[in-house]
């Protein structure tokens, strides 16, 4: 099986906001669907770690701003790149509005915000899935919504910022960069909790001949990185098996 696969799955970019004792709070997600249409139900998959799942889990609330394709990569960092359990995000940040769950949206480098009152939720491992009833909303433009593709490929290149590292690993899901020619094989990214399959060298760090390749001598299975993985994803069998492709 080549788990990359997944990467052929099409995602939209959101700002997923929450208030809680007076406090706000934000996060980027790619995860929002709308999955029910009688009554209008959207679910969003959020990460267990980030102070927004804890928000919304004690609040049953939350709002989620499309973003669009004119935001700029600084929207990104304020919200996805850092936790609100560190920062006032919203701390000299004043293009929002309140609706009236009292939640912030926002009011620009978006085309619509929607209000959720959750409805169930589901714990999935590393992520916390909430299902949300459309309990109110609003367009604000017509400009297209931000795909996650667009995201990694327009928005973040034109930000046009100097490469902070000369050698490391860049995480391919969030942008996070591990400074160190060695990614070590456990390594989780502390901002997307992606492991080291989903990480690529920047740099000098860059392998002349591409990445290292492990075969499974049971089923075949091939799996991408510095290190075989700890166990097979597919057949279940220990890291001894996985032979070095040449
Ligand atoms: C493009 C992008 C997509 C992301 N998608 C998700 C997502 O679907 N779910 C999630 O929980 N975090 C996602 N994140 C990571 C969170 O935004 C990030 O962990 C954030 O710092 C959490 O902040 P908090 O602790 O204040 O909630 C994404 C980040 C980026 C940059």
């Amino acid at each position: 099986m080549n788990t990359k696969v997944t990467r052929k799955l099409s995602y939209g970019v959101y700002l997923l906001s929450a208030r809680e004792g007076g406090r706000d709070n934000a996060c980027i997600v790619n995860t929002a669907v709308q999955v029910a249409n009688d009554p209008t139900r959207i679910s969003v998959a959020v990460i267990k770690a980030n102070l927004t799942c804890d928000m919304i889990a004690r609040t049953g609330l939350c709002n989620l701003s499309a973003i669009t394709e004119d935001a700029e990569f600084s929207l990104f960092q304020r919200f996805g790149m850092q936790s609100g359990r560190d920062v006032d995000k919203f701390a000299g940040f004043s293009d929002t509005a309140r609706s009236e769950n009292g939640l912030l949206y926002l009011m620009a480098q978006s085309n619509g915000f929607m209000s959720l009152k959750i409805v169930a939720s589901q714990d999935l491992g590393s992520h916390m899935l909430f299902i949300g009833e459309l309990v109110d909303g609003e367009v604000l433009s017509g400009a297209p919504t931000a795909t996650y593709a667009y995201y990694q490929d327009v928005i973040k290149k034109r930000a046009a910022q100097p490469e902070p590292v000369k050698k490391g690993w860049r995480c391919t899901i969030c942008g996070y960069v591990y400074e160190g020619e060695t990614l070590p094989p456990d390594f989780v990214c502390p901002l997307c909790k992606h492991g080291p399959e989903d990480f690529e060298p920047i740099g000098e760090a860059k392998p002349e001949a591409g990445p290292v390749k492990w075969v499974c001598s049971v089923c075949g299975y091939v799996h991408e990185g510095p290190e075989p993985p700890e166990k097979c994803p597919v057949c279940k069998v220990p890291a001894e098996m996985f032979k070095k492709q040449e």
